[in-house]
């Protein structure tokens, strides 16, 4: 019998104590386990819910049974997921979790305890929901030198961005749509401006190389700035409107970045939308490989959580490498990342292209009827170069990576 403590009675929380419950012959035949929950942390009382009997309010319960082998920490946030987190590996206690910020910021540390104490600290759940892409990644895929990973890795702005895209509505409204809907938070900034697809795509990064990646080094821009206008363009185009996490490695440099991006219909990502999320992994060896599902949600990310449990219930007494040591990733300057830019220009194009040509080279040249502006998609240049060009030029109303 192995006893589970499960830490934050939210969302995450309640979903993996449902799916333990419901396929608890399946967890018990494939790990020759009884695996029961224990405890439920959580600050509020639950009067009334069928598992009330096994809430406790003080951290120290947990921390001090010899009993609880294993603890689920999907309590969000870093503070005080972290020090949680620390003091139940520390005790000898593996660690599971969903939390990306967590991960992202003290992965290293609670990794090195967890070898230091000859247990695992997993976090599966914590990029792509229920998207199997950790294990794949550190296991299916231990013989290649990857050489980039794209991810469409926030449900929220893909729900907004895809609203957008096929119903012509504004950011705002969107948006709206999302919090009705209970996908963005009532806060929605982590989600709008980026920083929760900087935090998956620094997890993925640093599982690749092996190495610590600052997500505080990571450029990131979200999709506050994307306007109903760029959809109209994108449609004339046949192109559309995605927020990446992107990491590219190439001659001995690594970029990463999240930032709106525009992409072809013949792209991978190209498809993917609502509140769906996909990774695409580029391998040396494999080409190029998709995974694709439901990012976010109750059962969806706690199906991922009770794997990893799982996985934990069968190495008590192993630590099973992930190979992500404490050696600090170097990261290229945003400056010299290379993309080709959509610039929409206020003014006509029979005034201004010349002009525009002179200044970015070469472009190809986008028109919607009725518009007091065009846009142009240029050739491949560095940002370093665009920025000099943009400023020197003025007048742009958008620019979107391509
Ligand atoms: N807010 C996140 C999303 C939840 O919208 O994808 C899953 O990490």
């Amino acid at each position: 019998m192995i006893q589970v403590a499960v830490m934050g009675y939210g969302t995450i929380g309640s979903g993996v104590v449902e799916v333990l419950e419901t396929n608890r012959e399946i967890i018990k035949r494939k790990t020759g386990q009884d695996i029961s929950v224990k405890y439920i942390l959580d600050l509020r009382e639950f009067p009334g819910d069928p598992h009330e009997d096994l809430i406790v309010h003080d951290f120290s319960t947990i921390e001090k049974d010899p009993d609880v082998g294993i603890v689920v920490e999907a309590m969000g946030g870093v503070n005080p997921a972290y020090a949680f987190a620390k003091a139940c590996l520390l005790a000898g206690k593996q660690v599971v979790t969903s939390n990306k910020a967590l991960v992202a910021a003290h992965g290293t540390e609670l990794l090195q305890i967890a070898r230091d104490k000859n247990i695992n600290f997993f976090f599966e759940a914590s990029v792509g929901g229920g998207i199997p892409i950790i294990r794949p990644m550190v296991q299916c895929l231990a013989g290649e030198q990857i050489l980039e990973i794209s991810g469409i890795l926030n449900g929220t702005t893909n729900f907004i961005l895809s609203k957008m895209d096929r119903e012509g509505q504004t950011f705002e409204e969107a948006l709206k749509k999302a919090q009705e809907l209970g996908y963005a938070e009532r806060n929605p900034e982590a989600d709008v401006e980026g920083y929760d697809t900087c935090r998956k795509i620094t997890i993925l990064t640093s599982l690749a190389l092996e190495k610590e990646v600052n997500y505080e080094e990571v450029y990131t821009e979200g999709i506050t700035k994307i306007t109903d206008t760029d959809f109209k363009y994108a449609a004339k185009m046949g192109t559309s409107i995605k927020l990446f996490g992107s990491s590219r490695m190439a001659d001995g440099k690594t970029s990463v970045f999240v930032c709106p991006m525009m992409i072809d219909r013949d792209h991978p990502l190209y498809g993917v939308s609502d509140v769906f999320n996909a990774v695409m992994v580029r391998g040396n060896m494999v080409g190029t490989l998709m995974f694709y599902g439901s990012g976010a949600g109750k059962l969806p990310t706690a199906s991922a959580v009770v794997a990893d449990i799982m996985e934990a219930a069968c190495h008590m007494t192993d630590n099973v490498p992930l190979g992500w040591s404490s050696e600090k990733q170097q990261l290229s300057d945003v400056k010299e990342m290379r993309f080709r830019y959509f610039i929409r220009f206020a003014g006509s194009a029979a005034e201004k292209l010349a002009d525009v040509e002179a200044a970015f080279g070469k472009t190809e040249i986008i028109e919607l009827p009725g518009m007091d502006e065009f846009a142009v998609l240029t050739g491949e240049m560095t940002e370093l170069k665009y920025h000099k060009v943009a400023a020197a030029f003025g007048d742009i109303r958008q620019m979107i990576r391509a």
